[in-house]
């Protein structure tokens, strides 16, 4: 028994180093190069321990906009690393793995949005940012889950809207907006995994939660939240109410920014209806980048963002128009 212990002691020591120091050889490569390392809220906590500036959608499109680094690795997924070099055309925008895809923006292609536009003539496309370059190039507007109420309020209210690619945060736009909303069919993978049976067992053990919700949510479970916000906005909620007890109804790895910011509070994670290793919601795309992987891919220099200049000239626009009326 002791000699599994010890050779258990060993095993973790050994681990611990190996993560130790692949993290020193990212800073040591970062300066070397001249890069900035920007990671959402949904990476692994050690990446998120490495990174220059941590933020929401928004957050990280206005950092991308500014840096002056040479580089750009992006810890996030496809469509946020895109948005960066759509923002910043200069720079060398590096992603750690190019398989960080999203469930909404894959399931949107800009030719069968273009289809849906062209059966909805009147109406104005505002796209949510988690959609391709493509999209966003046939977009009139892009918008994030902290500021989309304020992008569709910047139209006048009796122009029409088509809004895609998520669903779900179309549906709760629409109790917010007076415009009329046509929705795209697309969902968020992850933020439709949760129970809301396994929710509500939860808060009847603690009768003075909060129930925290992303907007990518189902509708009944934004229903029965006292509080919906973007990843950024659901951390600030938490971090001003220190010694509450929180139900939190997004990607896990938001957790940890929440409990180191408020120590105090009680952060339970939104169950899943099916059991898996967390008994949370993981995002697969998000997860698929590494430590490891963020080293190779300064070591290397790739994989890199490219977009096609044509594709480029026309996305950019509808971002800059998003960060310009977001100030
Ligand atoms: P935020 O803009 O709230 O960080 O959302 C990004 C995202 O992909 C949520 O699933
Ligand atoms: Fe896309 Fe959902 Fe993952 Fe966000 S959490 S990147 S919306 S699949």
């Amino acid at each position: 028994m002791i000699h599994i212990i010890y050779l258990l002691y060993v095993i973790a020591y050994f681990c611990i180093s190996m993560v130790k120091n692949v993290k020193e050889e990212i800073r040591r490569l970062k300066e070397e190069k001249n890069a900035v390392i920007l990671s959402h809220y949904y990476q692994d906590e050690e990446i998120q321990e490495i990174a220059d500036f941590i933020g929401d959608s928004l957050d990280l499109s206005r950092i991308a906009a500014k840096v002056d680094q040479r580089i750009i690795v992006f810890c996030g997924v496809h469509f946020m690393a895109e948005t960066a070099k759509l923002l910043n055309p200069t720079k060398k925008v590096l992603l750690p793995d190019l398989n960080a895809g999203c469930s909404l923006a894959d399931n949107c292609s800009a030719s069968d949005l273009l289809a849906f536009k062209l059966k909805n003539p009147k109406h104005k496309l505002v796209t949510y940012i988690n959609c391709s370059a493509e999209v966003k190039a046939i977009s009139d507007l892009v918008c994030t889950s902290s500021n989309a109420k304020k992008m569709i309020d910047s139209f006048p209210v009796d122009q029409p809207i088509i809004f895609a690619p998520d669903k779900n945060l179309g549906s709760f736009l629409k109790t917010q907006v007076d415009h009329e909303l046509e929705l795209w069919d697309g969902v968020c993978v992850v933020h439709e995994a949760f129970s809301i049976q396994k929710i509500i067992d939860i808060r009847l053990k603690y009768p003075n939660a909060f129930i925290i919700a992303h907007p990518e949510s189902e509708s009944n479970i934004l229903n029965l939240a006292h509080f919906i916000g973007s990843t950024s906005q659901m951390i600030n909620f938490v971090t001003e109410h220190p010694e509450d007890t929180f139900i939190v109804a997004t990607e896990a790895g938001i957790l940890a920014k929440m409990k180191e910011l408020a120590p105090n509070a009680t952060i339970i994670p939104a169950p899943v209806n099916e059991d898996n290793t967390c008994a949370c919601s993981e995002c697969a795309y998000m997860k698929v980048n590494t430590l490891e992987k963020v080293l190779d891919c300064l070591r290397n220099e790739s994989p890199e963002i490219r977009i096609d200049a044509h594709i480029a000239d026309r996305a950019r626009k509808p971002i800059e128009k998003m960060l310009m009326l977001s100030q």
